[in-house]
């Protein structure tokens, strides 16, 4: 049995060889595995005598158990090392420079429509809001436009499917809140609204601030006035003058466009008018009783004349050099 022995030192030599652990399966499976060089020796205690065979055993098992142990040791030393190397590799240099944060800023629609919902706080106007989808009713039936009325055709709508439309101006809003509230009310709803248009001037999604002032004595005086100075107080320009152009909106009457004064010459601003009575029956407020006037205004025509923008799709293109010029 003696010449078993050399198995130890063989297997360590070639456990030592061996650098992953497929390798030293392999090498496991030379000595250990079903026809491993130990488990031939095994197999040829059935040729010895039953005397001799209890010393054979013994002598073949403490071989075993050092081959096992150098099987183990090597597993070990392996396994080690991969981690080892894995750690080095993963490891974080923490005295390397930082990565830098940009700062971050508001969008200019953004920064008009606070500086819009400042100015109006300011004068008493509560900010209202209300849903983007809009039943058929809220945008267009309650405003008093009904089913067929050819003012349906001004607005280029985007339907939702037959009875939800994306709202085409914030005019409805008007409509939420005065089903809820009684007179005296003093609002502005600023938000988004869309229509099918697109090009330098028009986009498919643009902002409207509504404004809408009910009380007993409300006068067309009063809304000349309150945008007047609104106007003025927003573009910091005392000298700045409304003008009135006659107009139609089936929800007021009587209804105008409104100019601004710009540079010597006119620029569009806005559409407004005295709350029609229909509107009124609608939403059941006396309208023997109350009056009120309306008006809404274009958020990004007013940005783009604060800031000097001349093309309405650098608001929606997300070009940071664009944005970032906003961003103090
Ligand atoms: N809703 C109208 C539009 O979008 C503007 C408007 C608002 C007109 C309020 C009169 C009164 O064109």
């Amino acid at each position: 049995m003696a010449n078993l022995d050399h198995l130890i030192a063989a297997s360590q030599a070639d456990f030592s060889a061996c650098e992953d652990m497929p390798a030293l399966e392999n090498a496991k499976a030379k000595y250990l595995g079903k026809t491993g060089l130990l488990t031939e020796a095994l197999k040829g205690l059935g040729k010895l005598s039953a005397e001799e065979r209890p010393a054979a055993g013994a002598a073949i098992n403490v071989v075993k158990q050092a081959i096992e142990a150098a099987l183990n040791a090597r597993r070990e030393a392996i396994l080690n090392a991969v981690q080892a190397k894995q750690l080095a590799q993963e490891s974080i240099d923490v005295t390397l420079p930082a990565r830098a944060q940009s700062q971050g800023g508001l969008h200019p629609v953004t920064l008009t429509l606070q500086r819009i919902e400042t100015l109006f706080h300011s004068i008493g106007f509560e900010v209202a809001t209300g849903p983007e989808i809009e039943t058929d009713f809220y945008n267009f039936t309650a405003l008093n436009i009904p089913e067929n009325h050819p003012a349906r055709a001004m607005h280029d709508t985007f339907y939702v499917d037959d009875a939800n439309v994306l709202r085409t101006h914030t005019s409805p809003v008007q409509i939420h809140y005065m089903e809820n509230k009684e007179p005296p009310l003093k609002i502005i709803a600023p938000g988004r609204v869309y229509r099918v248009d697109s090009d330098a001037t028009h986009s498919p999604m643009f902002h409207q601030v509504e404004g809408l002032w009910v009380d007993e004595n409300v006068s067309f005086a009063n809304l000349k006035g309150v945008v007047q100075d609104f106007l003025q107080k927003f573009f910091e320009r005392d000298d700045l003058t409304v003008r009135f152009r006659p107009s139609f909106f089936p929800f007021t009457e009587p209804s105008a466009e409104m100019d601004m004064s710009w540079n010597g010459g006119w620029l569009e601003i806005g559409g407004c008018g005295m709350v029609h009575p229909e509107v009124f029956k609608h939403v059941n407020i006396d309208s023997e009783k109350y009056r009120g006037f309306a008006f809404g205004l274009g958020v990004e025509r007013l940005a783009m004349l604060r800031y000097g923008v001349n093309d309405l799709r650098h608001f929606f293109n997300n070009d940071l050099r664009f944005l970032q010029q906003f961003n103090k």
